[in-house]
């Protein structure tokens, strides 16, 4: 496929799941204290359901794409420490595979009715740090070496 149209979808997808990520963690977590515990509960359930029918899609683009641009890049992958460009990008798709164990890992607890809140909170936090993470490698390996 085109890259122009890869960078696209993968910029499309990224936006929706880091987007999902903020406001589940920016929001959500910060509302935590103002509401009744069995009604947050309740919040998470239907959000856990929700993101069970849509976010398997917006994987799929997101990490399809990123794999269809990352074939582009594979002699320089092949050597991740020569430069500063493939170790930064090989570094952002490690943490990118980090996201996807977390979120399979999520998948699975949501499916078994075993997610309790303590994991729900654990899981965003570090996604979101993974994902500010990799937004900065994302930008920062277009401009070194
Ligand atoms: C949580 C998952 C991911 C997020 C949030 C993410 C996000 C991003 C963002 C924001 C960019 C910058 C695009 C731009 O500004 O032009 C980017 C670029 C890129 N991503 Fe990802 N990405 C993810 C996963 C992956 C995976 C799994 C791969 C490969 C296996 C990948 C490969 C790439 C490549 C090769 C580029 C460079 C595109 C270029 O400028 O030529 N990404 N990604």
């Amino acid at each position: 496929m085109n890259y122009a149209v890869l960078i696209t979808l993968h910029l499309f997808a990224a936006f929706i799941f880091v987007g999902t990520v903020f406001f589940e963690v920016l929001m959500l977590e910060g509302i935590r204290k103002q509401v009744p515990r069995d009604a947050m509960r309740s919040v998470e359930q239907a959000i856990g359901k929700r993101a069970r029918r849509f976010m398997p899609w917006v994987i799929i683009v997101l990490y399809g794409a990123g794999i269809g641009m990352a074939w582009h890049y594979r002699v320089v992958l092949a050597h991740p420490l020569d430069t500063p460009f493939a170790t930064l990008l090989s570094l952002k798709i490690l943490l990118a595979l980090s996201v996807l164990a977390h979120f399979i890992t999520a998948m699975v607890l949501s499916t078994r009715g075993k997610m309790k809140t303590r994991h729900f909170q654990a899981i965003h936090v570090s996604v979101f740090l993974h994902m500010l993470a990799i937004i900065l490698l994302a930008k920062a390996m277009l401009y070194v070496g």
